[in-house]
């Protein structure tokens, strides 16, 4: 009762999409980045864009612990449409790698206790070349709720940049006819990026429950690093409009794939908690190694991405350092993250650095007591207040998290 007047006195739900979704960032899973657009069933049986693979992720996520930590949405992106709409106009699922359909796939999926997510374009095809949703916004729309999806994203491609502005809201109108709740995950600032146009954040979050303002991720450190540094810029103040029933994305969490170290793995699921971004793991979980599991499902972190106020971190460069902070609940209370990785300083030296600083530096200013709790094992660093001290070794291309709060 207080945490929902709370937010409601601190958030800017008043101007968000009003679907009730997304109170905090969406957790799931997203074939994209992992996956991609391979259709050749016959030489990747186990890892081609079909019903097998959904389905086996889908049980994964019941059966090693996902759902219970609160990821729900399982969601396929490019890929899944035939290259034909049928006689109707309707968009249908490959026949061959969906043999059953759109919806009892979906069907298949709530009956797991999981919501079921698919993707489309606003362009005349989708990214990848399938059929687009130019000219068919209302009946994919209906489709979409016919078949129980519960999570659209909304690419791009092949459509006037021009346009985003009427289209992506005529989407948002047409799914809300249909009565159906759905999260709205859209591609527009990423679009106005691209062709350097400002994006309308304050339109945006009006129309969409979740926006990709930048590049896809890539399997790489230096991809998850050109992420951070533009949200450390905080171009357009987009932070700012972060909050309950929309978020900033910037895109897939990569943890488990082939190309980040442990501390790296670290640095991208710590840092997407921080900017309170949704977590859509891109992963195979039926093989994926104990320690990024343990990262995917870290109580601690995931408390901090789902933090009801659902503020977006900031950051400042200190030293060699860049310091992240959001505040948290209960009231008075912060997380804080710390990086050594900068846009001016690599960090990708061979040994730590020993970060030592009065708390104040992190903005704790009053005179009260705080308990300081280090955020990926869980230690305690002790009781502290403003003037005290508090020291810590960061790796290279690593990270140190905390979280402060009023004794
Ligand atoms: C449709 O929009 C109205 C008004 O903003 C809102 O109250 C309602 O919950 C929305 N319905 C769906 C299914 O999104
Ligand atoms: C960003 O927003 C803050 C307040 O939220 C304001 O003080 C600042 O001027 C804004 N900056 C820009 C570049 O719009
Ligand atoms: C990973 O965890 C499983 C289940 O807890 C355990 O059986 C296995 O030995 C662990 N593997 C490694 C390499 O630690
Ligand atoms: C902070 O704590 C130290 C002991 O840890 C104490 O000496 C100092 O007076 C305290 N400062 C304030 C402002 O409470």
């Amino acid at each position: 009762m207080l945490i929902a007047l709370i937010v409601s006195l601190l958030c800017p739900c008043i101007w968000s999409l009003d679907n009730g979704l997304a109170l905090t960032p969406p957790l799931g899973w997203l074939t994209w980045e992992r996956f991609r657009c391979q259709t050749n069933c016959k030489d990747y049986p186990k890892n081609c864009i079909g019903e097998t693979l959904i389905k086996e992720m889908a049980d994964v996520m019941v059966s090693d612990g996902y759902k219970d930590a609160g990821y729900e949405y399982i969601i396929i992106d490019d890929c899944w449409p035939a290259s034909k709409r049928t006689s109707e106009g309707r968009l249908q699922g490959d026949p061959e790698r969906f043999p059953n359909g759109m919806k009892a796939l979906a069907d298949y999926i709530h009956s797991k206790g999981l919501k079921f997510g698919i993707y489309e374009d606003f362009g005349k095809k989708t990214c990848a070349g399938y059929p687009g949703s130019e000219f068919y916004l209302k009946m994919d729309s209906q489709t979409f709720a016919d078949w129980g999806v519960d999570f659209v994203k909304f690419d791009q491609c092949n459509a006037d940049p021009h346009d985003m502005k009427y289209g992506y809201p005529v989407m948002e109108f047409f799914m809300n006819k249909t009565g159906r709740p759905m999260v709205f995950a859209c591609e527009w600032p990423l679009n106005n990026l691209v062709k350097k146009i400002k994006p309308d954040f304050a339109a945006i979050r009006k129309t969409c429950n979740m926006w990709r303002n930048y590049n896809d991720i890539e399997d790489s450190f230096d991809s998850v690093l050109s992420i951070i540094n533009y949200w450390a810029k905080d171009p357009y103040n987009m932070s700012s409009y972060a909050g309950p029933g929309g978020w900033n994305d910037p895109d897939e969490i990569i943890v488990g794939d082939f190309g980040l170290s442990h501390d790296q793995e670290r640095v991208q699921m710590g840092m997407w908690c921080m900017f309170a971004a949704p977590l859509l793991l891109s992963n195979d979980l039926r093989n994926i190694r104990n320690s990024s599991k343990a990262l995917i499902l870290n109580k601690r972190l995931l408390a901090i991405n789902q933090d009801p106020l659902g503020i977006q971190a900031k950051a400042f460069n200190l030293g060699y350092v860049q310091v992240w902070t959001r505040s948290i609940l209960p009231l008075g209370s912060k997380a804080v993250a710390v990086l050594f990785v900068t846009d001016h300083y690599p960090g990708k030296g061979g040994n730590y650095i020993k970060v030592t600083y009065p708390l104040s530096i992190y903005g704790i200013t009053d005179g009260k007591q705080y308990d300081i709790t280090e955020v990926f094992d869980g230690h305690s660093m002790g009781t502290h207040n403003t003037s005290s001290i508090l020291t810590f070794n960061v790796n290279p291309t690593g990270i140190f998290m905390f979280t402060v709060k009023p004794v």
